[in-house]
């Protein structure tokens, strides 16, 4: 499951101008470190960043390199985005030690993980994975902290996994749920997820307490709670939430489908570039604005018959029926409605760009049309 690290390929930009220092008695080029970097979110991350390097270049500044790190070898498409690409396990601290050798990490966006259906299957592998993992680069981020001088930020995609409302009533009753209501799990995704963001704000707060060399605030720790995302480019595994992008991409493939939760079933959801604008969003912001550590945000919220009307509006032959497995849609079944995001709103100005409706108008139908029919 998890081989040993790692091939590594560097990948310099010719735009790249990443500045230096001296530490460890060795110059290390300043990056940013993004794990998990061969998924979903990965991909939008390392395009932003190419985005914003390019913003950098063009004003004359500099950006730091970025660095990925994945389980798989890169997609080509992934790799020409990065500085330099690890492959390996982020539980292997042997090849994050080789990594640290090279660079001095100021920010480290941690999206490695195993999704909430198919930690199921395995859960003690994916706490291993998750936890694990995790601690692994909190330890990191701090000692690069303590080296430098300065803390390093760190990003954490939790989810709406880590709620756990205990049944439907509840669940119709409860309306836009806050951050710190019903945070009791039903999968070991969502355990994993409250672990991470208790560890990270362990880290941000409190880390080594009773030291007496320690260092305040070690870790920016930074964490969003993600409702169900879909992208245009590229389809989940994994996941419980990949009922919405699994229709929609069906529907534009020609291929039939069977949605294995509910019609009424609800979770809000997003689209990717939303999820990408949130990160970015929240990691820019002042820390002295921010009252939190993990922040819920939301675009849309419909129920899986209310997304296929919306698939059909565009795919109108589409094939999709309702098989649903009883033991995904309980996990759907304990996860909000809708998620109350004012705290966002209000903190660092987090506002959704789409409704359901223009999702699809605007962003997801126009390029999955362009994807299939090309
Ligand atoms: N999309 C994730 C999942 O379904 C939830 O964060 O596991």
């Amino acid at each position: 499951m998890h081989p040993p690290s790692s091939s590594n390929t560097p990948r310099r930009s010719p735009d790249a101008a990443p500045t230096g220092t001296t530490l460890r008695g060795a110059r290390r080029d300043a990056a940013i470190l993004v794990t998990g970097a061969g998924g979903e979110m990965g991909h939008g991350l390392l395009e932003a960043f190419a985005d914003q390097r390019r913003e950098r270049a063009a004003a004359g500044e500099t950006f730091p390199a970025v660095i990925a790190i994945d389980l798989r070898e890169l997609p080509e498409s992934h790799r020409g985005l990065c500085d330099e690409a690890f492959t390996g396990d982020v539980c292997d601290e042997k090849m994050l030690e080789r990594l640290l050798a090279s660079y001095e990490i100021g920010a480290i966006y941690h999206l490695a993980a195993l999704l909430s259906t198919r930690s199921e299957f395995v859960p003690e592998i994916a706490h291993g994975v998750n936890v694990g993992g995790t601690l692994n680069l909190l330890r990191i981020a701090a000692e690069e902290a303590a080296n430098n001088g300065r803390s390093v930020q760190f990003f954490f995609p939790s989810s709406i996994a880590a709620y756990g409302l205990p049944d439907l009533a509840t669940k119709h009753a409860a309306g836009p749920v806050g951050e710190d209501r019903f945070l009791q799990p039903h999968t070991m995704y969502g355990c994993n997820k409250i672990a991470g963001e208790n560890l990270g704000n362990y880290y941000g707060h409190h880390y080594r307490k009773l030291a007496t060399d320690r260092m305040e605030h070690p870790v920016d720790f930074r964490s969003i709670r993600f409702p169900g995302i879909i992208s245009a480019d590229t389809v989940p595994s994994g996941g419980t939430s990949d009922y919405g992008p699994e229709m929609l991409h069906a529907a534009a493939r020609g291929e039939s489908y069977a949605c294995f939760v509910r019609p009424d079933a609800r979770i809000p959801f997003m689209t990717m570039p939303e999820a990408v604008a949130a990160i970015r969003g929240l990691m820019e912001a002042p820390r002295s604005g921010l009252s939190r550590v993990v922040y819920n945000v939301q675009s849309f919220a419909p129920s899986a018959e209310e997304f296929l009307l919306e698939v059909r509006r565009h795919f109108p032959t589409a094939e999709t029926g309702f098989e649903p497995d009883l033991a995904r849609q309980s996990i759907i079944d304990s996860w909000p409605a809708s998620c109350d995001d004012a705290a966002a709103r209000a903190d660092w100005g987090w506002s959704p760009t789409y409704d359901l409706a223009s999702a699809f108008d605007d962003y997801l139908v126009p390029r999955i049309r362009a994807r299939y029919e090309a």
